[in-house]
């Protein structure tokens, strides 16, 4: 049965059947609603239900609080049409940058930094990111996270973890050179340094969440407030951590900064550190009074949110950003 769904306030409509999500069926038209990863685990694509019946598949815990459902707020790429329906929803600009290579090293053995110089001016607030498309592959974009806060001569910096027959992560590490160019969407996302009290910080990161966790870090300390930051990061082995002494080197500059990395591979007996990341974080204080920051894969996500409430930590301080596959 097919459907037709009609955008606020672009006024754009177009069809849908029953089985196709509304971001997924506007992309068949041509149509790009606001999207990040298109699995239910960001938030990007929150809309409002105007009017109209449909079914909310699942989605992450704390992407739509209860008062925001009962506005009418949905997860859009989740959202299954049941009858013709009215919808307020951001439609994307089609900006695009062209940026070149500047950078490629390598920052453990599966993570590679990518630096590139965008051709005109690339507006991002820290902890935001950006679709890339997939050389060879423009209808493929995916998500990464600004690792620094804005730079003064416009660089932008990136930690990308190879995947297993992964489209882009695969083609950056073995066939990227320098002076190759990338297709860059507009910055997206929500995650963000909270300047609005001085509760102290706890940041919890795993693998290559410590990108944008460490772009937030960074700008409280250029910033110099001196709150208590208390990072928690998260490996599987000891070879995969990244930047470990280059933060260990901050938490010595500034007292004010804690450093715990934790790996989680139980056959590592030559490691006299912290194992498992949420059990060491549940173990290690009090965090009621905190703003926690959290980014990593979304089952880690999700068991952090699960912890941090039953501990009592209030979901208006909980921010995360889930790295999820792009769909
Ligand atoms: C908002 C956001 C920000 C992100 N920022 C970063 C970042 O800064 N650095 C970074 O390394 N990644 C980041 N990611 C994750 C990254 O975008 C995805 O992992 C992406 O799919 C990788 O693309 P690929 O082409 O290499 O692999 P794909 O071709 O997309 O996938 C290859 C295979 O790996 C699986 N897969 C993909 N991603 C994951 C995953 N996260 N966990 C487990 N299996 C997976 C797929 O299901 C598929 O089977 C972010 C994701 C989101 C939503
Ligand atoms: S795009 Fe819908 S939740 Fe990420």
């Amino acid at each position: 049965m097919e459907y037709e769904i009609c955008l606020e306030p672009s006024g754009t409509c177009f069809k849908a059947n029953e089985s196709q999500n509304i971001v997924e069926a506007a992309k068949t038209h041509n149509v790009a609603i606001k999207h990040g990863c298109a699995s239910g685990s960001c938030g990007d694509c929150k809309g409002t239900i105007l009017s109209g019946e449909s079914e909310q598949g699942p989605f992450m815990p704390l992407l739509l609080l209860p008062t925001e459902r009962a506005a009418g707020m949905a997860i859009l790429c989740k959202l299954y049409p049941r009858s013709n329906m009215r919808l307020q929803a951001e439609v994307i600009s089609r900006n695009i940058w062209k940026a070149e290579i500047v950078g490629l090293s390598k920052l453990a053995w599966n993570v590679l930094e990518l630096r590139l110089r965008p051709e005109k001016s690339y507006p991002y607030r820290t902890g935001q990111y950006a679709r890339m498309a997939v050389p060879g592959y423009e209808d493929q974009w995916r998500s990464y996270s600004m690792a620094t806060p804005p730079q003064d001569q416009g660089e932008l910096v990136f930690h990308v973890r190879e995947l297993p027959g992964g489209l882009f992560s695969r083609w950056l590490f073995y066939q990227a050179q320098c002076g190759d160019s990338i297709t860059l969407g507009p910055a997206q996302g929500d995650f963000a340094l909270h300047h609005d009290h001085h509760r102290p910080m706890l940041c919890i990161a795993a693998g290559t969440g410590l990108a944008p966790v460490e772009a937030i870090i960074q700008e409280s300390i250029d910033l110099e407030q001196t709150r208590p930051i208390h990072l928690f990061y998260g490996a599987k082995k000891q070879r995969d951590f990244y930047h470990l002494e280059m933060l260990q080197q901050w938490a010595q500059q500034h007292t004010h900064l804690t450093v715990t990395p934790t790996i989680s591979d139980a056959e590592e007996a030559n490691w006299s550190g912290a194992r498992r990341l949420l059990p060491t974080v549940a173990a290690n204080g009090h965090w009621q009074d905190h703003e926690v920051y959290l980014c990593g894969g979304p089952g880690m996500i999700e068991a952090a949110i699960d912890l941090l409430l039953s501990h009592g930590v209030s979901h208006n301080h909980i921010h995360f950003d889930a790295f999820a596959p792009n769909g």
